[in-house]
């Protein structure tokens, strides 16, 4: 069977016959050329789930196979290893950055649109990724995620990424430090770490970066709605909406990875947090777009179901109170090493009862399967 890749809006409409067979993982017909989708639930079902053939160059799409990657969690890989690379070297010698930030700024995109409920798995399963870039990364990945939610145009979309990526580039070093240390900073780190933006600014500027946009909000990342962030101290819409964005999403990456000083939030506890510091720290409207674009329960969270099975969110629900969710571990402990997926929005379906800790599964859960990416020899279906 040729490449299977995840279906496009333009193959599954409501009240429309399907123009090509739709597939799941494995292969096996999900429903066949020329059936009707008849409901927008089985729209939605199929767009999740199912995979169609892919054929080399497709033009509808405007990729070719040499730029498709399958698994979007080892692209993510290779974009991490990618930016520490490239930071690492513009610490040293800044020419040339923009030029060589460009293709991962575009595989970047790509792979959100293509599949943003597994970029968001990727990020809330703390996907390893090199340090210091994970945090530029995820940050990124979620500004992304979150913009593409909103419908805003690639230009504007480039520079909030682009900023996401680089905003710390002026305290690399200090950066991976301040990851691993467990004592409190010195003067010296604090003066630095209050002084990155305008040292990454003047990194960016020597590297050849002209975009307005991109070199504002890296300057405004610390800024704070109610004026007690930094460097300048502004507040409200003095800010750049790029900066009051990625504002919402540093803080939320920062307390949902783990440090060396102290572990990971829960999900909850950092939207929680979001929520309650709206309005004096975050821009609200931020708050509010970047929690319905990343979901109350998003991809890659652990719960526990009412049937008292842990199970991983694996999609987004309309709404995002109720998710897509497989099963991991059984209602008497046993892990399970099926794939098999519980939409909690239909009647009758379990209910999520609470969150559980990842970090409890994380080293035991291989994401690519449970996404659809790659089946393993063993598992069961
Ligand atoms: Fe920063």
């Amino acid at each position: 069977m040729a490449l299977l890749m995840p279906p496009t809006a333009r193959d599954i409409r409501v009240n429309q016959p399907l123009p090509r067979p739709v597939f799941d993982v494995y292969g096996h017909c999900l429903a066949g050329a020329g059936e009707m989708v008849e409901t927008r639930r089985q729209a939605d079902f199929l767009l999740r789930y199912g995979r169609v053939e892919y054929g080399g160059l497709d033009h509808t799409l405007g990729l070719d196979l040499e730029e498709f990657r399958d698994d979007p969690f080892e692209e993510i890989g290779h974009l991490g290893l990618m930016l520490q690379d490239l930071l690492r070297h513009a610490c040293a010698d800044p020419v040339g950055l923009p030029e060589r930030l460009m293709p991962l700024v575009a595989r970047l995109g790509s792979t959100v649109e293509r599949d943003p409920e597994s970029v968001l798995a990727a990020v809330h399963l703390h996907q390893a990724l090199p340090l210091p870039a994970a945090h530029g990364l995820r940050t990124a990945l979620l500004c992304d995620t979150v913009a593409a939610g909103m419908l805003l145009d690639r230009p504007w979309r480039r520079s909030l990424v682009c900023a996401a990526l680089t905003a710390n580039v002026g305290m690399f070093r200090l950066e991976d430090r301040l990851n691993r240390q467990q004592t409190t900073l010195t003067p010296e780190q604090k003066h630095n770490l209050r002084a990155h933006p305008y040292h990454s600014v003047e990194l960016l500027r020597s590297a050849g970066v002209r975009d307005p946009r991109w070199l504002r909000a890296v300057e405004e990342h610390h800024e704070r709605f109610d004026g007690s962030g930094y460097p300048r101290g502004l507040s409200g819409e003095s800010i750049c909406f790029p900066a009051r964005l990625m504002a919402v999403a540093d803080s939320y990456e920062a307390m949902v990875g783990n440090r060396a000083y102290r572990r990971a939030h829960s999900i909850h506890d950092a939207q929680r947090e979001l929520y309650a510091r709206a309005g004096t720290a975050y821009d609200p409207h931020c708050v509010a777009a970047f929690i319905k674009h990343v979901g109350i329960w998003p991809p890659g969270a652990v719960v526990r179901l009412s049937s008292r099975e842990i199970a991983v969110v694996v999609a987004r629900g309309e709404p995002t109170t109720h998710p897509v969710v497989a099963p991991i571990v059984d209602a008497a402990g046993h892990r399970i090493y099926r794939v098999e997926y519980i939409d909690t929005g239909d009647q009758g379906a379990p209910r999520i009862k609470g969150a559980v800790p990842s970090d409890d599964f994380r080293a035991d859960l291989d994401p690519a399967p449970l996404w659809g990416y790659r089946s393993v020899p063993g598992w069961r279906r």
